[in-house]
């Protein structure tokens, strides 16, 4: 045993991932349905007494824990395939259990749906994480501008609408910043409201346009999703719809990398090229060749050099890509930098990274990189979900064998991802439990 093993924070109970690094990969990569839009889209059905059919579901523990909230409340929920049919007419709660909800920040989309629909609704707040504290002022001064009178106690949020037969008021909102989630929880709460909502400074991920896709099936009027401002006429009800997912670009993005992180040629599919433009861009940048091929990309390795990189709200680099290119780049030639500007702690991979060898520095949110030929596999561990998916990108990328722990984060974005990696030519296996279905998190 290693020392840096005798002193690594892997707990050697828990599963892991096991990698046999410096191999190449090759052939094609399935990308599934966005999880940071299926749960939205999952808590959009609260605001009909429809069924909504969902397709191109991902199969992840975080959409198992949503499913299991919205049934609590009394939503119908079944499941076929990669398509889920959610029923809101059996709505009878407005409180999801705290043992629920704590294990799943999104299950703080509620609150706008739950609102709009019985005018009631209570949920714990969602609190900090490891990469922040995540607030979430925006989505309450919001609803508070449309009419919800919102108290916090012993950790949770409640709030009711006042006047106005209990309907939520159309208004004009100012967002302090675009909160992808405030955006959304806004939105919905917006269609049943009576009258104009025009939302200022909101965010424009495709996860929001997602969103405003779904709720224009339903019959929502929304004008403006992926622009700075979105503009929503109340209607009375919102009726059934079928939908389905966009690809998830974060997964799709991480494949890339984790392509040029092994000088690997992979092809990456379905991805929406827009979806990703300014990760495509930065890959470029660096050195590498992407392609439109059918529905996907293909990337092909080139000499690579190091870069700057800044995230920003979208269009700008996505901040859940962070982790795993800052892997890629500890062993690209010549000095990058980083800067996160997003979340005010999302440099914690920067330790297990140099635990593998890894050149950086770190400035405050400034990540400052000197690029190694090699990194060295080693016992890692991941501590938050783009954490441990940049551990795996250094996994594969590195020589020798690196064990990278935190899976039930890794397991909450990415579906059985060793089994998809093993099937492009990577040595990586799970020691330990097998990831969990979904509806059985
Ligand atoms: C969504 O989180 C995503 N999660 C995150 O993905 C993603 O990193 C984030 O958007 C940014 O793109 C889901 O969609 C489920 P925000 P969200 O509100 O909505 C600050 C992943 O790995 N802020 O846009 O919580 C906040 O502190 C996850 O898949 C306020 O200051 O993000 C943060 O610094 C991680 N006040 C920044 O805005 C507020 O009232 C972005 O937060 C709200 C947010």
């Amino acid at each position: 045993m290693t020392l840096a093993a005798l002193n690594s924070p892997v707990d050697l109970n828990e599963p892991q991932l096991s990698i046999i690094g410096q191999q190449r990969l090759d052939g094609e990569l399935h990308v599934n349905g966005a999880k940071n839009s299926a749960l939205v889209l999952m808590a959009a059905s609260v605001l009909s007494r429809g069924s909504i059919r969902i397709q191109n579901m991902p199969d992840l523990t975080d959409i198992g824990t949503m499913a299991k909230i919205l049934i609590s409340l009394g939503v119908g929920f079944r499941l076929g395939g990669s398509s889920a049919v959610l029923t809101g007419n059996g709505l009878t709660r407005h409180d999801p259990s705290y043992d629920l909800t704590r294990k799943l920040r999104a299950s703080f989309f509620l609150i706008g749906p739950l609102l709009a629909r019985h005018g009631v609704a209570k949920v714990p707040l969602p609190g900090g994480c490891r990469i922040g504290s995540r607030p979430v002022r925006e989505h309450n001064k919001g609803l508070q501008a449309m009419g919800a009178r919102i108290s916090i106690e012993g950790g949770m949020v409640s709030a009711e609408v006042v006047g106005n037969h209990g309907r939520l008021q159309g208004c004009s909102i100012h967002l302090d910043c675009p909160s992808v989630g405030a955006t959304e929880t806004l939105m919905m709460a917006a269609t049943l409201a009576e009258g104009e909502t025009v939302l200022h400074n909101v965010a424009q991920e495709p996860e929001v346009v997602d969103l405003a896709g779904l709720l224009k099936a339903m019959g929502a009027r929304i004008h403006g999703a992926g622009s700075s401002t979105i503009s929503i006429s109340g209607v009375k009800e919102l009726h059934g719809a079928d939908y389905a997912v966009i690809p998830d670009r974060i997964e799709a993005g991480t494949f890339l990398i984790a392509a040029a992180a092994t000088r690997s040629q992979l092809h990456v599919t379905p991805v929406v090229p827009d979806h990703l433009g300014a990760v495509l861009a930065k890959l470029e940048e660096l050195g590498c060749g992407i392609s439109p091929q059918g529905q996907g990309l293909t990337i092909t390795p080139g000499q690579l050099r190091g870069c700057e990189l800044r995230t920003q709200p979208f269009p700008g680099f996505p901040t859940d890509l962070q982790a795993p290119f800052m892997a890629l780049l500890t062993t690209v030639q010549g000095d990058s930098f980083i800067t996160e500007t997003i979340f005010e702690n999302r440099l914690q991979h920067v330790a297990e990274l140099q635990r593998m060898g890894a050149q950086i520095r770190t400035r405050g949110n400034v990540a400052i990189l000197e690029g190694v030929p090699m990194l060295s596999g080693a016992p890692v561990a991941g501590t938050d979900l783009r954490a441990t998916a940049a551990m795996v990108v250094a996994g594969l990328a590195a020589d020798g064998v690196t064990h990278v722990a935190g899976l039930k984060h890794l397991d909450r974005g990415y579906t059985r991802l060793e089994e998809r990696l093993q099937a492009v030519g990577a040595r990586i296996s799970r020691i330990g439990a097998t990831q969990s279905a979904l509806l059985a998190a």
